[in-house]
């Protein structure tokens, strides 16, 4: 086994019922369970713990149905592939070079992999009146929850874990709210700009919907970035061959390797959904139904190795392997169906740009990483590696 790989899963058949929760291994069941639109709801990232009816407007990530599918549409056009590169292509290399320009000889990698996403994403997002460093340590402190099972009745916690998990939660969203999102809200309000934010404004969200997102987007799309960033990065320095390629490629090549990475190392591990309306699943000739009321639990690392989708040898790194019809080469790492990710681009652009010119400085690892599990996105967390440059 690759010490890369960061496995918390158990092995077991492709559909597996235990109780009420339903764990799913196989691609195409789970893509039956993404896709069954308006029979099942998020249930992931403790979701249906967040308490409801005090927005206006539903997160667009707990939101589903018709509304969903419209909050989607009107976001989509700041993540398009063509939107992101070009748009946002500029912004990433002066981040990037200035990042790098500015880093001491020895780089902690995570770090640098936050404040570099942090800054890139915000652009996006439309919060860029804070100071970036300040930011991504705020952002940083929202994964400090107790631990919880998402498949246990009150998450599993003790009425001590809950009260912590109030206090942890809820300071770092206030600080959050005063110093990244309310300045970025007011500067918007006199003068929108093209970014969620305005748009947001724009379609009448309150303070507080406003917020909601934007601690999404912090967290989904910042924090995940940031930890592929460095998966993605330890797999190329440890691969010298693959780092030769990866230097050597256009960027459609490159694109494709960081792809391949990241279906190999999905950064969220597992989605869940509650079911709402009976839904059928294949596995094989045998079709299950999934009654409602019931979770299911999709183990994304073992979607992303099923061999019906990702042909022969899944657990080998081959950017260009042949996938079934229709399969994401990025296995279900970014999810599928309406919630299906739309920051992918970003995220795949925003890392090459970052690890073209970073790996062009022959890096060499001084401290490997030390490998986390984080409850909140089911993934992984890369901490404490450190690469000397220019060796
Ligand atoms: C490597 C980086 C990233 C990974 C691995 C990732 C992964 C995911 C996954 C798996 C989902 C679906 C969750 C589910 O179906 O339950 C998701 C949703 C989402 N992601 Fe990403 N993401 C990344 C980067 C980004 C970026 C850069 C942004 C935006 C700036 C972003 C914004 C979102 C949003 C808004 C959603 C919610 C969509 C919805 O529910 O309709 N993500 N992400």
């Amino acid at each position: 086994m690759d010490q890369r790989r960061a496995v918390r899963d158990e092995d077991g058949p492709p559909i597996e019922r235990s109780g009420s929760v339903w764990r799913i291994r196989s691609l195409a069941a789970a893509r039956q369970v993404l896709q069954a639109r308006h029979a099942t709801t998020q249930a992931g990232f403790t979701s249906e713990y967040v308490p409801k009816g005090y927005t206006k407007h539903h997160p667009i990530l707990f939101s589903d149905g018709a509304l969903h599918d419209e909050q989607r549409r009107k976001v989509a056009r700041f993540f398009a592939p063509r939107v992101v590169s070009e748009r946002y292509r500029d912004l990433m290399h002066a981040s990037a070079d200035r990042l790098l320009a500015q880093s001491p000889t020895t780089i902690r990698l995570d770090d640098l992999a936050l404040r570099y996403a942090v800054e890139v994403t915000r652009e996006v997002v439309g919060m860029t009146e804070s100071d970036v460093g300040a930011m991504s340590r705020r952002l940083e402190k929202f994964f400090n929850q107790p631990p919880f099972d998402i498949t246990k009745p009150g998450l599993g916690r003790t009425k001590r874990q809950w009260a912590m998990a109030a206090v942890n939660g809820l300071s770092p969203i206030a600080r959050y709210w005063f110093a990244d999102v309310r300045p970025a809200v007011r500067a918007r309000r006199k003068q929108p700009r093209e970014d969620v934010v305005s748009h947001l404004i724009a379609e009448g969200y309150s303070n507080l919907d406003i917020l909601v997102e934007c601690v999404t987007y912090g967290t989904a799309g910042m924090v995940t970035t940031r930890e592929f960033i460095a998966m993605a990065c330890w797999h190329l320095l440890g691969d010298d061959a693959l780092r030769e390629r990866y230097l050597a490629a256009e960027e459609r090549e490159r694109l494709a390797i960081l792809t391949e990475i990241i279906r190999l190392e999905p950064v969220v591990g597992h989605l869940y959904r509650r079911v709402q309306e009976p839904i059928e699943v294949d596995d094989g000739d045998v079709t299950h139904t999934i009654p409602a009321g019931d979770l299911v639990d999709v183990h994304v690392r073992h979607t992303n190795m099923d061999t019906d989708a990702m042909g022969e040898e899944p657990t080998r790194l081959c950017p260009h392997r042949e996938v079934a019809r229709g399969v994401d080469r990025a296995g279900l790492s970014f999810g599928d169906g309406a919630h299906k990710c739309p920051g992918q681009p970003l995220a795949i652009l925003e890392t090459d740009v970052l690890l073209s010119k970073l790996l062009a400085r022959s890096p060499r690892i001084v401290t490997p990483p030390t490998l986390g599990w984080d409850e909140l996105v089911a993934g992984y967390s890369l901490r404490g590696f450190d690469i000397s440059l220019g060796g």
